[in-house]
């Protein structure tokens, strides 16, 4: 609580708590002490900031949330002018290493990693609920041929909850889990026959021998053969870029599943919400813009004027930089190495053959150098995708697959902490008041 010393000038030489900030309101010339608990001060504490008994109260402005924690989590820690991202603690280069996709979604949920028997329960739980509703199929056959995918992923992840009613029942620890381990399993299922239905393709059937990634490319590229065998190399490199996009702290799209959330709707409802924000080109659509960038580019001999205009700030080098990440994106090294694994396999392509280039060329040049924009995890996600033949508007619908995890975690987070209500903003009104009704015949 804050305390109010009012019209005390100094507060009167009361000696003050050193982890307090004191505010002179200089309206009134009054003084308020206010805690700083983690090095932050609560929004609400200002409230009692008064010129008078009728007045609301000081509100703070934060637009974009620039400067405002929503919540206390445990989940995910960024350090960005350090390079560090970690999981439950967990440094994501340990993780990307040594863990497999399912077994970082269930530390994510969990807050441990799983012991042996834990991993094989969830990965059959998981496995075994790969299969979605035929009416789902049904459901997504009803988009027009061309229709966006991350349209159709967003719409039938939205559409799940009417299939499982109850999942409204969020109090109910088995229930919510029930729910938890379907979005994570179902989730390839409905990009992948997002991708088929784009391509006029038939669907195809989960298969449960797979692993979550090899399972996810046998739904994409199966044609005729009896069984798809993914390629080792391609399917950890995917698993890896899962792990990469699991979770990434209070981002738009996890805001989003947080503030729907929060309104106690069920978690398919929260979940297509984050897909929504996941959908817009400022988040979920930078490594589209790397793709369409170097189409551009079309030749490396075209890359020194490129760079120029770069330089001369007439367009960005689109996949460099990053708002958080000062230093070095730490999930750009560990997809680099997948890349490569991937260009292995996939052989290069003149696109491909562009962004090395580019690449090779930013990292040595001062402008570059001086300003640490140094490639970041979209730039390499979007090569990858590209060697392995998906079209640019599957490149959310891929990010969401993997994030899926983290929104969930923060999901159950945001339900079971007891500081969170329903998610209610402020603002202020600059609008016009007390206007009387101007019949139509009178308006000019
Ligand atoms: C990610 C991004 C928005 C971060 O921007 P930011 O934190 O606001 O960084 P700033 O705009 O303050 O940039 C600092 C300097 O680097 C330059 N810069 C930043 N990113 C650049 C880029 N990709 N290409 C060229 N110059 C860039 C800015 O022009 C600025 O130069 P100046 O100091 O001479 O004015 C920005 O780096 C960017 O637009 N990158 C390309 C898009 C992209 O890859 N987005 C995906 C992010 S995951």
């Amino acid at each position: 609580m804050s305390t109010d010393t009012t019209g005390q000038g100094d507060a009167g030489g009361v000696a003050q708590a050193s982890n307090t900030l004191t505010i002179t309101d200089n309206r009134t010339g009054r003084q308020y002490e206010v805690p700083i608990e983690d090095e932050t001060i609560r929004s609400i504490d200002l409230r009692r900031i008064k010129v008078n008994d009728d007045d609301f109260g000081l509100m703070t402005y934060d637009p974009a949330f620039m400067n405002t924690a929503s919540c206390r989590s445990s989940i995910t820690y960024i350090d960005g002018d350090k390079g560090i991202l970690e999981y439950r603690g967990y440094p994501i280069e340990q993780l990307a290493e040594r863990s497999s996709y399912l077994e970082v979604a269930y530390l994510l949920i969990h807050g441990e990693l799983p012991t042996q028997p834990q991993l094989d329960t969830w990965t059959h739980e998981v496995t075994i609920h790969t299969f979605v509703h035929e009416n789902v199929k049904e459901f997504m056959q009803g988009f027009r041929y061309d229709a966006h995918p991350m349209g159709m992923l967003l719409a039938s992840v939205g559409a799940l909850s009417t299939f499982y009613p109850e999942a409204t029942q969020i109090k109910d620890v088995d229930l919510r889990y029930q729910q938890i381990v379907r979005l994570i399993a179902k989730m390839p299922t409905l990009a992948a026959f997002a991708y088929r239905h784009n391509r006029g393709m038939p669907y195809v059937y989960p298969d449960n021998d797979l692993s979550y990634a090899g399972n996810f490319l046998s739904m994409v590229y199966k044609i005729a053969e009896l069984k798809y065998q993914p390629d080792p190399r391609i399917e950890k490199a995917l698993d890896v870029l899962f792990i990469l996009h699991a979770d990434h702290e209070q981002n738009c799209s996890t805001s989003a599943v947080r503030s729907v959330g929060s309104s106690q709707v069920d978690p398919y409802s929260s979940v297509a919400a984050g897909i929504g924000a996941l959908y817009g080109p400022l988040h979920g659509g930078a490594n589209e813009a790397v793709l369409r960038m170097l189409r551009r580019i079309r030749t490396t001999d075209n890359i020194p004027a490129f760079v120029e205009g770069v330089k001369k700030g007439e367009e960005r080098l689109m996949g460099f930089g990053h708002r958080v990440y000062k230093n070095y994106d730490p999930r750009a090294k560990i997809i680099k190495r997948a890349a490569q694994d991937v260009f292995e396999v996939t052989g290069t392509n003149p696109l491909l053959d562009i962004a090395m280039e580019l690449e090779r060329i930013a990292l040595e040049d001062e402008y570059f150098v001086s300003r640490k924009l140094y490639p970041n995890v979209d730039f390499y996600s979007g090569l990858i995708y590209e060697a392995l033949g998906m079209p640019v508007e599957m490149f959310p619908v891929l990010f969401a697959i993997g994030r899926t995890s983290g929104w969930i975690a923060q999901w159950l987070e945001m339900i079971d902490d007891k500081e969170q209500k329903i998610a209610r903003p402020r603002q202020i009104y600059t609008g016009g008041r007390e206007r009387d009704y101007v019949p139509m015949a009178q308006r000019s």
